[in-house]
């Protein structure tokens, strides 16, 4: 959450390279941006609430003559709220009494409280409320003139979460960063250098960077990167080569980036699965597990840690470990995997999935499980991210940038490598040869049948227009569709602002069914796979209370219209297959439905894609 872009360099204007950066990272927050650099010896900042669009208005009508100075240097921020409502004084950069260091943050202060009365006390003033301003006064205090020495001093006194980008009037030829928590990745150019919270800010400039570690501290200039600890000891972090390309990160001529995402699934499906299933052994390749067969063989539970949509992906991933590798699996919520104190076992492997690879909770579970003695691997998309890295194994789902904030893609791909991971697990259990090529084959198809859902977008469209005055809907599902349709109803709500429960089928008559009503639709999985017939029976005890049913039904199954007033037809597959291929009807619905309530659906409000507090 929240986004810091810093530049140093000559190639270019570091306002422009700051501002694009931070629209760039805006799906980290949106509540208000700002900028500041050095300027005719002065610190000059910049800030506007609402969106970068707003900042740069502010930049035109402010200072348009701006890009005949040439400015060398200079921190920004997109703020996702945490302490202080999204007001001006809130926004960063943040400066010091005498307007001589400004610094951006990320991540949360815990002790900023006692911190702030101790300056409080010393005659410091604070113009903001929020946790960030402590960090600029105490390296104003700690200052002797070495701006990292004063760095270092001051996130010594910090408990919580940061990433943190500082500049000094006083030294207008280099910045300093530093993180505990919360990512700073730095990317090498030629005469420049760009530090961001996300690679995606960094592709446009260069290819090369480097991901800081905690505790990490970093003084950087325009000719490079010098990383030491807090104790000012040298160490070497290697340098990454992303292969992102700047387009990826782009709308490619679509009107938002979910609908981009979502039509980027058959691509990106194909792209988790390339070069990793293997005909002649009929399994998966899997290299970034790092396991022998051995070890795989001595996994006997797997538990998934995750939040949100990667959490119900992991859902799907419980029902394929149980049902191909007969490995009992359990699914939690990654926050309650750390304060509930798990218990775990030898050979359990604790799977932590995690799109952004930074969500706080899901971190904080994959230590906890660490310290556990678990074996714990990494599913992630966002390669070098904190998560990937901290676990060291794993597999990366290079289904490339998701900006949209609700996810799309990712969930997608998840699932597709969780089927990948269950038959390497099969197959090196009970799974016979010809099992295991049948479910190659299936996984192999499941791009094309993402196309064929894909092309059915304008009756999915004329579905969701004709449901979209309705505020309140009811997702529902079995087995492999449970938790498809615990997705399903995670996209609306996220997007449109419609309240939207998903649950288990066979559990809406134990409460739910007393809100069933004319004026509540009931989005029914009711595919042709196992459980069918059962939703069948949902479908009409929901339609015996005046709710309009809307099912999925397999192309061709006639069956299902006689219990619905819509149909969203999708392909005929596997139940291994159905969650993914249903999901994205599901994904489709949503984005027509926020669409036509005018919502907006690329940065839905109160919410971030990268959610690094707890
Ligand atoms: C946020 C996003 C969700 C995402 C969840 C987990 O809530 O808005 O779309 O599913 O975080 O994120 P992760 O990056 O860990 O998959």
């Amino acid at each position: 959450m929240c986004g810091i872009v810093g530049y140093i360099g000559k190639k270019r204007n570091a306002i422009d390279t700051l501002i694009d950066g931070l629209k760039r990272l805006e799906y980290r927050g949106y509540d208000s941006a700002g900028f500041a650099v050095i300027n005719n010896n002065k610190i000059k900042t910049i800030k506007e609430t609402g969106k970068v669009v707003g900042l740069q208005r502010k930049l035109q009508e402010e200072w348009s003559e701006y890009k005949d100075t040439s400015i060398n240097l200079g921190i920004a921020h997109t703020r996702w709220a945490t302490h202080g409502e999204p007001n001006h004084d809130n926004c960063h950069p943040h400066c010091d009494n005498n307007e001589k260091f400004a610094i951006v943050h990320n991540g949360i202060i815990e002790n900023y409280q006692a911190l702030k009365t101790q300056l409080e006390l010393k005659g410091c003033k604070f113009n903001s409320e929020t946790d960030s301003e402590v960090i600029v006064h105490l390296i104003s205090e700690c200052f002797e003139g070495d701006l990292a020495q004063a760095v270092a001093a001051t996130v010594k006194k910090l408990e919580g979460t940061f990433g943190i980008a500082a500049i000094a009037l006083e030294d207008s030829n280099s910045m300093v960063v530093a993180r505990s928590g919360s990512p700073i990745a730095i990317g090498i150019g030629n005469d420049e250098t760009i530090v961001a919270s996300d690679i995606a800010a960094l592709v446009a400039y260069t290819k090369r960077v480097i991901f800081l570690d905690d505790d990490d501290l970093a003084v950087i200039t325009a000719d490079g990167v010098d990383i030491r600890t807090l104790n000012n000891v040298p160490v070497s972090r290697e340098t990454t080569h992303i292969d992102w390309d700047t387009t990826d990160a782009e709308k490619g001529g679509y009107e938002h980036f979910m609908m981009k995402e979502i039509y980027e699934q058959p691509t990106a499906i194909s792209n988790s699965i390339r070069g990793r299933l293997d005909f002649k052994l009929e399994t998966a390749v899997l290299n970034g597990l790092n396991f022998t067969p051995i070890e795989m063989a001595q996994i006997n539970r797997i538990i998934i840690a995750a939040c949100g949509t990667s959490m119900h992906a992991g859902m799907v991933g419980e029902y394929y470990f149980e049902d191909l590798a007969s490995i009992p699996t359990e699914v939690e919520q990654a926050a309650e995997f750390r304060y509930r104190n798990p218990i775990i076992e030898k050979n359990s492997l604790v799977l932590a999935i995690s799109q952004s690879g930074e969500t706080a909770d899901t971190l904080a579970a994959v230590k906890e499980a660490q310290n556990k003695g678990a074996i714990v691997a990494g599913l992630c998309n966002v390669v070098g991210s904190t998560i990937a890295r901290e676990t060291g194994r794993g597999v990366y789902l290079h289904a490339g940038p998701e900006i949209g904030v609700a996810s799309t893609k990712a969930f997608t791909c998840q699932t597709t490598v969780l089927l990948m991971l269950a038959l390497k697990l099969g197959r090196n259990r009970r799974l016979s040869g010809q099992d295991g090529m049948k479910l190659i084959k299936e996984i192999n198809n499941i791009s094309t049948l993402v196309e064929t859902v894909l092309e059915q977008a304008d009756n999915i469209a004329q579905i969701a227009k004709k449901y979209a005055k309705m505020n309140n809907f009811f997702f529902i599902g079995r087995g492999y569709l449970f938790p498809a349709a615990l997705e399903g109803a995670l996209k609306l709500k996220e997007i449109s602002y419609v309240h939207a429960e998903g649950y288990h089928a066979a559990e809406l008559k134990h409460g739910p069914i007393a809100l069933l009503e004319e004026s509540v639709p009931v989005l029914a999985l009711a595919n042709d796979i196992a459980g069918k017939d059962k939703i069948i029976g949902n479908m009409q005890e929901c339609r015996a209370r005046k709710s309009p049913v809307i099912a999925t039904a397999t192309i061709g199954d006639k069956s299902i219209e006689e219990h619905s007033d819509d149909i969203i037809w999708i392909p005929e597959c596997s139940e291994f297959v159905a969650p993914i291929v249903t999901v994205v009807a599901l994904q489709l619905f949503s984005y027509y439905f926020a669409y036509e309530r005018g919502c907006d659906i690329d940065q839905p409000r109160n919410l971030a894609k990268s959610v690094t507090v707890e």
